[in-house]
């Protein structure tokens, strides 16, 4: 597909809390800046969202979900309509939104256009044509009685986003919430709101009832503690750090035990053996880490390669990661952007330093560039041991480790020896042994001779501190589904 030039007069016209489908001032009167990571330029102020606004958005969420109201009471298939509306309306708007998406999350133009905005849309219709094909069961119970289940919405959802792929997480996880007729409140990351309020205006124009979708930007221990923590939501889904994660767990525990969905951080081992398409691998190992500068939760970050091909891998993988053009993301021919902002700019920064310190070798790259923004050089590490910080850290950055290994049960023991858990990969020719380290990989995703390969149609999420529960897919829709079950007693039961 053809990628158009990117928009020059881009203008964000969306900078408010989005409830009820109506634009609303923050409580407090406060508003805080949106940065391009590009220029460090501020882009624009944006409404801060704090609890009191928490609050109204769950006051509409909860209201719109009411018994008989509108939302309620439409028919399962009509909700698939107003999604594919919404994904129709993103296409038509697919140049301004990728070009926003560039700008604020310092995203490659040509990727946001091809990759973020063609996957959103996707997720939507996925889950547009699901909405009247979510079924119950009758179940033969004993007795004389006739037994169903019924597949209910929670109820409100509340939603918190990372930066890395706004769009794309938002859909993630709004489509199944309102695929299965729940209601919404989203609250983007701090980073980068302005995507998904233009979406809000999209959700209005689609026809959505008031409140079903609400959005409310702001920080995280404030206005996303305030979600996880609150009595009237129902259910939260989170992406972000395992850190967090811990403490929307918590907040759910402390508070009324609402559902929780967990999409965490991860350590992804990568592991070539030496009978692997060599080039195939390298540039395969090298795209599942240097994708999006390395802000992928299923980055490639622990690559494992056999010994006899240790030199050469590592030889063509720095040759490979010096092909890089750094710049604006919205200009033509640049291939990495910025990281997304000063703190992760300054941690990925620290665990070079490690790494260096630890006695990694430093291959390439190993620093900062340039004069403005926040853009970290393309770096390769060899001679990267199990017990170093860039072995066990995620970095988030543009930074690739390359271990040895010598054999098939030490790799998978090392591959394995992290409390992370969200994917893996293998590389080899030979089937047996791709089978077997895809079985013993304890990782919620592996790819063989592949990397990265998402699709709304499978599921996606971790195994151990990776995360809780699925996302995509039809396992996603179970996230949002309360099973009732309802039984009759019957005067005579035949089988
Ligand atoms: P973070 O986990 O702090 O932020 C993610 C979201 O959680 C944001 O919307 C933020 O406002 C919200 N949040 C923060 N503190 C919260 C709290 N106490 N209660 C409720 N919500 C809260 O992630 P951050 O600081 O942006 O990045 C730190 C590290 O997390 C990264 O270096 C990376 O390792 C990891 N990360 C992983 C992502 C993934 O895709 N799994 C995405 C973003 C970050
Ligand atoms: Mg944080």
């Amino acid at each position: 597909m053809e990628v158009p030039e990117p928009l020059t007069n881009l203008k964000i016209q969306y900078t408010k809390i989005f409830i009820n489908n109506e634009w609303h001032n923050s409580v407090s009167g406060k508003k805080f800046p949106v940065i391009n990571p590009a220029t460090e330029e501020k882009i624009c102020d944006v409404e801060e969202g704090d609890k009191e606004d928490v609050d109204k958005a769950v006051k509409a969420a909860r209201q719109a979900f009411q018994l008989g109201s509108p939302w309620r009471t439409m028919d399962a298939s009509e909700r698939g309509q107003l999604l594919n509306k919404l994904a129709d309306l993103m296409e038509r708007d697919r140049l301004l939104l990728a070009t926003m998406e560039a700008l604020n999350a310092g995203k490659i133009f040509a990727n946001a256009y091809l990759m973020d905005l063609r996957l959103s849309a996707n997720i939507i219709r996925y889950y547009a044509s699901w909405t009247d094909k979510i079924q119950g069961r009758t179940i033969p119970i004993d007795g004389k009685f006739f037994t169903y289940t019924r597949h209910e919405p929670i109820g409100v959802c509340g939603q918190i986003l990372p930066w890395n792929f706004p769009l794309v997480v938002t859909v993630v996880k709004m489509a199944p919430a309102l695929c299965c007729g729940n209601t919404v409140v989203i609250k983007p990351a701090e980073q980068t709101p302005l995507t998904i309020l233009y979406l809000a205006s999209l959700i209005k124009e689609a026809g959505f009832p008031p409140g079903v979708v609400n959005i409310v930007p702001g920080y995280g221990p404030t206005a996303g503690a305030a979600i996880s923590s609150h009595m009237d939501i129902d259910k939260v889904s989170f992406t972000g750090s395992t850190e967090v994660g811990l403490l929307i767990k918590q907040a759910a525990g402390k508070s009324n035990l609402k559902r929780v969905t967990l999409e965490l951080g991860g350590k992804s081992p990568c592991i070539v053996f030496a009978d692997a398409d060599l080039d195939s691998a390298v540039e395969t190992a090298h795209q599942g880490l240097f994708f999006h500068q390395g802000q992928c939760c299923i980055a490639a970050s622990r690559l494992f390669v056999e010994e006899s091909i240790y030199d050469e891998f590592v030889r063509k993988s720095v040759e490979r990661a010096k092909k890089y053009t750094l710049g604006n993301p919205l200009k033509p021919g640049i291939l990495q952007g910025p990281q997304i902002d000063k703190e992760q700019y300054n941690k990925i920064l620290d665990l070079i330093e490690s790494g260096k310190k630890e006695g990694a070798k430093l291959e390439c790259g190993g620093g900062p560039w340039g004069d403005k923004g926040f853009f970290i050089q393309p770096t390769v590490f060899s001679n990267v041991t199990d017990g170093m910080r860039i072995a066990k850290e995620e970095i988030f950055g543009p930074v690739q480790q390359i271990m040895k290994f010598k054999t098939i049960d030490e790799v998978i023991k090392r591959a394995n020896n992290t409390h992370y858990g969200l994917s893996g990969a293998v590389f080899t020719k030979d089937l047996d042994k791709a089978l077997t380290v895809s079985s013993a990989l304890q990782v919620g995703t592996v790819w063989v001779n592949c990397y990265g390969v998402n699709s709304c149609q499978a599921p996606f999420g971790g195994f151990k501190m990776s995360g809780n529960g699925r996302e995509m897919g039809e396992n996603g829709l179970h996230e949002y589904i309360e099973v009732k079950t309802v039984t009759i007693k019957v005067s005579e039961k035949n089988s």
